[in-house]
């Protein structure tokens, strides 16, 4: 089973075309920086060896030699040179910055991809537009898209300012509640990567996380025609009595399960909650275990979550887990 920690979350390892401009700029950053001060480093530790041979009487015979207005007039040669190279390096970044910035931020294609994320505390809602409504798709904490398509992401909180950031895929981008923002990238090779919220958003703003999957337009295709389809009929007598519990309480109030009555969307979207390789918000692994001790507390995985705990029977949390895992 996939642990969230063995998932790549690297902006150094770019999976897109945005994230590949980001990484250019910091990798040419770093070396023109790093250049600069070897530089700077080197010039002070000889001008201090030079200045502690001099103090001990061992002086450059050139300088001595100097009468003090020759010293002057090199003194700020060096220091007028030193300026206009520290400003010319600094206004080459500063436009290569600019460009880069440029070719992050240009318009998206009409044709993007465009998917609806929605920042709540603390989890991801993900859906997928479409002009006909029996169309939409709704799902959480997991988004995936197709290698080579521009992705357009229409991004809204529900309550508190988020931050949707997927290193491998581009830079941050707020969640302001009542300012929907827009953010978009071509992901041009196949992966899965991790995302989190990257704006402090609350006691599990920590645990606000993400699983972000690139792959082959295909596979796209058959992902999200599965997602798109109503919630598996049980077909044990254990899930049967699962999905009654589920609709006969609290779980109705917040969830929704396409096909069925449960139409809440407080939380997350569970119609193919087992397809999800992580719950919580990437908290722990999907299994049966994790699924009974998440419905069972909640509060004991992540304090302050909004979903309550539960006063359950051991055979019900079994039923409903069972549930859970068959919906596909
Ligand atoms: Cu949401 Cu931090």
């Amino acid at each position: 089973m996939l642990a969230a920690a063995d998932v790549m979350q690297n902006a150094l390892q770019p999976a897109a075309r945005e994230a590949g401009h980001i990484a250019n700029l910091w990798w040419l950053f770093f070396w023109v920086l790093t250049t600069v001060f070897v530089a700077v480093a080197v010039a002070l530790f000889i001008a201090l060896s030079k200045r502690s041979r001099h103090d001990a009487g061992d002086a450059q015979p050139d300088i001595i030699a100097d009468s003090p207005s020759q010293t002057n007039r090199r003194t700020t040669a060096v220091v007028t040179s030193c300026v206009i190279i520290t400003v010319l390096i600094l206004f080459t970044l500063l436009v290569i910055d600019f460009l880069a910035g440029n070719k992050i931020y240009a318009k998206p294609d009409p044709n993007a991809l465009a998917i609806r994320v929605r920042g709540h505390q603390w989890w991801w809602e993900v859906q997928y537009s479409n002009p006909t409504p029996s169309e939409i798709m709704t799902t959480a904490n997991e988004i995936h898209v197709p290698v080579g398509r521009p992705v357009k992401l229409e991004l809204e909180s529900t309550d508190v300012i988020h931050s949707f950031w997927v290193p491998n895929m581009h830079g941050k981008k707020d969640l302001v509640p009542g300012h929907p923002a827009t953010t978009w990238f071509v992901a041009n090779r196949e992966g899965e990567f991790r995302g989190q919220c990257a704006e402090y958003c609350g006691e599990q703003h920590a645990h606000m996380r993400m699983i972000f999957v690139a792959q082959k337009q295909s596979d796209f295709e058959q992902w999200l025609a599965a997602s798109k389809k109503s919630a598996l009929e049980p077909t044990t007598e254990t899930q049967r009595r699962g999905r009654e519990l589920f609709i006969s309480r609290q779980c109705v109030m917040c969830h929704a399960l396409e096909g069925t009555d449960a139409r809440a969307v407080l939380g997350p979207d569970l119609t193919h909650v087992a397809s999800r390789s992580l719950i919580a918000a990437g908290e722990i692994p999907n299994t049966h275990d994790n699924m009974v001790r998440w419905i069972r507390n909640p509060q004991k995985i992540k304090p302050g979550t909004q979903m309550p705990p539960s006063d359950f029977s051991d055979d019900d949390l079994n039923a409903l887990a069972a549930y859970m895992e068959s919906l596909k």
